[in-house]
């Protein structure tokens, strides 16, 4: 007879349906695994036999054949141990009772037949509703916020005997609300406050459109004049994250095996210019989220971002693009969310004092030219905003200054406005162009402008779909229904022509 049970497999954040098949022959007593297992699913055999032995489950001269499918997908992890297990159980008839095939049993066994957790079992629960699953039984996690997630019995169980008994009827044990470790840690509070910088009205506002509508911000200046401030204060003027983006950020810090104190707040990711591409974009032999994952719906900030290399730099462009991020191996190829807002810190040229009325650059212009080509064009291209910083004079009253708290409440009012007319959770900077021109319709003289301005300073079709969306979000702060001139004006003046050229400009005058 042949036992079909019930699991869930991963590919990258996406969940899958797995059949356990299980047929059980005389012969030589062996356990086989087919359906692409990888090592570690191999090495199952000995945990569940080791652990099926302990209800005096006999297969002395029995030869098992284990099928995962689909065949096709690689299976990794020792995830699937439990539904193994409870196959054979059945098989042996040590189970009478029918298992629903809209059940679902997820976990590892150790060899005395405990159920134990395995990493990155979130996206597995979240994708389990979606799959037609009503009941999912599982270890116990306390890194799990099941109270979060909805419509489906979760049955927690720490041995094997538990998941017998609960199929028997004998004791249910549904899941009963245990606070999760990540609720007892939400902290909502911020060490670095707008109100504390100094001056940098232009940074502050570019920043708070920047936030609106999740536009890339690239910020260049001399040493000192507050481009990392601004870039670490950034976080605290974006919305809190909704319930759905927390398990999603959730489940890829857990499969990147990254801790993650406060979910409500949207990542902020700031990895060194030596880090590797694989950390940054995500990778291993079992790829893994990287750092553009991790910064999924919030920020990734590359400080001294010419002194990442190139390569690095450059494979950015499919995940600004598309926000998510495809890694592809010999056995298998991944995708993840990546949708994040870029901010870039550099110095204008190698000195870092090109522009500053305080210090005479010494840089040529080609060692200028050599340094702003680090950053390669197709990236300057995918910069909303060009911003040029000069040091600020400290003796400023300090009364005027708007907190972090007020700057957010603007953003989140003009956040609301993009989600009502978008009907979905998406800002100006991601949704697609289509979308927004059917409902930002712009006059003859306001394409003329933006066409006129365009051709002046040779920008591409991109950043002059940009200008558009900057309009929107600007219009968006201000709370009009429609795109205004005033919006298209300061829109352009948040984006400098190209820096190269300028910067060279500069030298020659
Ligand atoms: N506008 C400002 N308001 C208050 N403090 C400031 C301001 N600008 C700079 N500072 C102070 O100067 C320090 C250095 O600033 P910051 O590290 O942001 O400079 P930077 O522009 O990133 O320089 P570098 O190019 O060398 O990295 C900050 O920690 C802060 O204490
Ligand atoms: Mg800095």
């Amino acid at each position: 007879m042949t036992v079909n049970i019930s699991s869930i497999g991963l590919k990258g954040l996406e969940g899958y349906r797995v059949q356990v098949e299980v047929q059980v022959s005389k012969g030589t007593e062996s356990m086989v695994i087919v359906g692409l297992p990888d090592a570690s699913v191999k090495e199952s055999k000995e945990r569940v036999l080791s652990a099926i032995r302990t209800l005096d489950c006999d297969v002395t001269d029995h030869k098992i054949v284990v099928n995962l499918s689909p065949s096709e997908q690689k299976k990794n992890g020792p995830l699937f141990d439990l539904a193994m297990a409870i196959a054979v159980l059945k098989e042996r008839k040590q189970i009478k009772e029918e298992i629903p095939q809209d059940t679902a049993f997820l976990g590892a066994l150790s060899l005395d037949g405990t159920v134990v957790k395995v990493e990155g079992m979130l996206p597995s629960l979240i994708a389990a509703k979606g799959l037609g699953f009503k009941r999912v039984i599982l270890p116990y996690d306390p890194l799990l916020p099941l109270e979060m997630l909805e419509g489906i019995e979760y049955v927690v169980v720490h041995h094997i005997v538990d998941v017998l008994q609960s199929i028997r009827g004998q004791i249910l044990l549904p899941f009963h609300k245990v606070p999760s470790s990540i609720e007892k840690t939400i902290s909502t509070e911020y060490q670095k406050d707008f109100s504390h910088i100094i001056g940098q009205e232009k940074a502050k506002l570019a920043l708070e459109v920047a936030a609106a509508g999740g536009h890339n911000v690239l910020m260049s200046g001399p040493p000192g004049c507050g481009k990392s401030l601004l870039a670490e204060t950034f976080p605290s003027i974006l919305p809190f994250l909704t319930k759905q983006a927390q398990l999603e950020v959730i489940s890829l810090y857990q499969l990147a095996q990254e801790k993650l104190l406060t979910p409500q707040l949207a990542p902020y990711r700031h990895p060194h210019h030596s880090a590797s591409s694989v950390a940054i974009i995500g990778g291993g032999s079992n790829p893994k989220p990287g750092e553009i994952s991790l910064a999924h719906h919030g920020v990734l900030f590359l400080d001294e971002m010419a002194e990442f290399t190139k390569k690095t730099l450059d494979m950015l462009r499919q995940p600004l693009e598309t926000g998510k991020v495809t890694i592809s191996r010999a056995h298998s190829t991944v995708t993840y969310p990546s949708s994040f807002i870029l901010i870039g810190a550099m110095n204008p040229c190698p000195c870092g004092y090109l522009g500053a009325n305080t210090h005479y650059c010494a840089c040529t212009p080609k060692q200028i030219q050599t340094y702003r080509n680090r950053v390669s064009g197709p990236i300057y291209d995918r910069m909303d905003v060009l911003l040029s910083l000069n040091p600020v004079s400290l003796d400023q009253p300090s009364e005027t200054r708007e907190s972090s708290l007020v700057i957010r409440k603007r953003v989140e009012q003009a956040r609301q406005r993009q989600y009502d007319r978008y009907q979905a959770e998406l800002c100006n900077a991601r949704v697609t162009f289509e979308q927004l021109a059917e409902v930002s319709l712009l006059t003859d003289s306001q394409r003329k402008m933006i066409t006129q301005v365009s051709s002046k300073k040779q920008w591409s079709n991109r950043v002059q779909v940009k200008m558009i969306r900057l309009a929107r979000t600007i219009s968006d702060l201000a709370g009009d229904s429609q795109i205004t001139d005033e919006s298209i004006w300061k829109a352009m003046t948040l984006r400098r022509t190209n820096l190269a050229k300028d910067s060279l400009r500069a030298r020659e005058n």
